[in-house]
């Protein structure tokens, strides 16, 4: 198995280390534009090897392509981050010709790889990789809901005092600060609704942070956030090489499903071999899918504008 990460920043680097970790593929390439970069990082992820104990062969990649050929699942990561106070609408201009012009060099080499999306403004980048390269919807996946979804988690198991690894949540729409959707109703511990422990007001403030989770982390950082961004990276790639049938909140096309066409947003889906195996029906109330409606029109305006570029 074959996986590229393009982008060697700390988004992309860290998700090459996950991916490493794990042993996801015995050939893993980072590639990057800036001379030398992508090199250096992977000849340091190659130095904790003998350390971690992993057997995955990664090499760097100034900008050559030819050195990705073959590659079974190919990660997204290249483009600005944002900066504080910035939202990851802003980005769009300068990161649309970067995706589009990295999904047509991967595909150059590796015609029959599964994409995953991170750059961002993520649910319009991952809309115009589909609609630029012509693939096939289930070859094109869009990581935001992992990431949110474990940021919920995070945010619900801080209020209630518990591990998050006993919480279940699920973020879906689109992958902005106004336009996610914590699916509170649906949130539970160990098969109990999180509204047994934690009170309206507790379970909105917990909602909220989620949604501002990553502009926090932006302020805090002074850039965008990459350990878990990087890791729900590899989370993905980790349910397609191995097959794994997952259950993730990805951003996807939807042809009718959740009301909704002719764009690439966040529901829950089946993630395998195949990349998009299954869209699932959550069966959202009204309030719910008042809620993904709004969010769908906002991601729709945001694509609109890759008409202008
Ligand atoms: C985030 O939310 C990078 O969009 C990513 O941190």
């Amino acid at each position: 198995m074959k996986v590229t990460v393009v982008g060697a920043g700390a988004v992309g680097a860290t998700c090459a280390d996950n991916i490493a970790r794990k042993e996801l593929c015995s050939e893993l390439v980072l590639v990057d534009i800036k001379e030398g970069v992508a090199e250096g990082k992977a000849m340091d992820l190659m130095q904790t090897a003998a350390l971690l104990g992993f057997d995955t062969n990664i090499i760097g990649s100034t900008n050559d392509y030819t050195k990705t050929a073959g590659t079974d699942v190919a990660v997204i990561t290249s483009g600005i981050p944002r900066k504080p106070g910035m939202t990851r609408e802003e980005l769009i201009g300068i990161n649309a010709g970067i995706v589009k012009s990295v999904t047509e060099n991967l595909l150059k080499h590796s015609p029959n790889a599964i994409i995953v999306v991170i750059s961002n403004p993520m649910d319009t980048m991952t809309y115009l990789a589909l609609k630029s390269s012509g693939l096939p919807k289930n070859r094109i996946i869009g990581m935001g809901g992992i990431l949110d979804s474990s940021r919920f988690k995070y945010f619900l198991s801080t209020a209630m005092g518990c591990t998050s690894t006993d919480l279940q949540g699920v973020v879906v729409g689109g992958h902005g600060d106004t336009t996610m959707i914590p699916l509170a109703r649906l949130a539970t511990y160990q098969g109990t609704p999180v509204s047994n422990y934690l009170d309206a007001e507790a379970l909105k403030k917990v909602v909220a942070d989620t949604m501002v989770g990553g502009a926090t982390l932006t302020g805090l950082l002074g850039t965008s956030a990459w350990y878990a961004p990087g890791a729900a990276g590899a989370a993905l790639v980790e349910a397609i090489v191995r097959d794994e049938k997952k259950l993730f909140p990805c951003c996807v096309y939807l042809d009718g499903e959740y009301g909704q066409k002719d764009i690439c947003i966040g529901v829950p889906v089946v993630i395998g071999r195949n990349g998009v195996e299954k869209i699932i029906d959550y069966k959202l109330n009204d309030e719910e899918q008042a809620a993904f409606n709004k969010s769908a029109d906002a991601v729709r305006n945001m694509n609109a504008a890759l008409d202008a570029l």
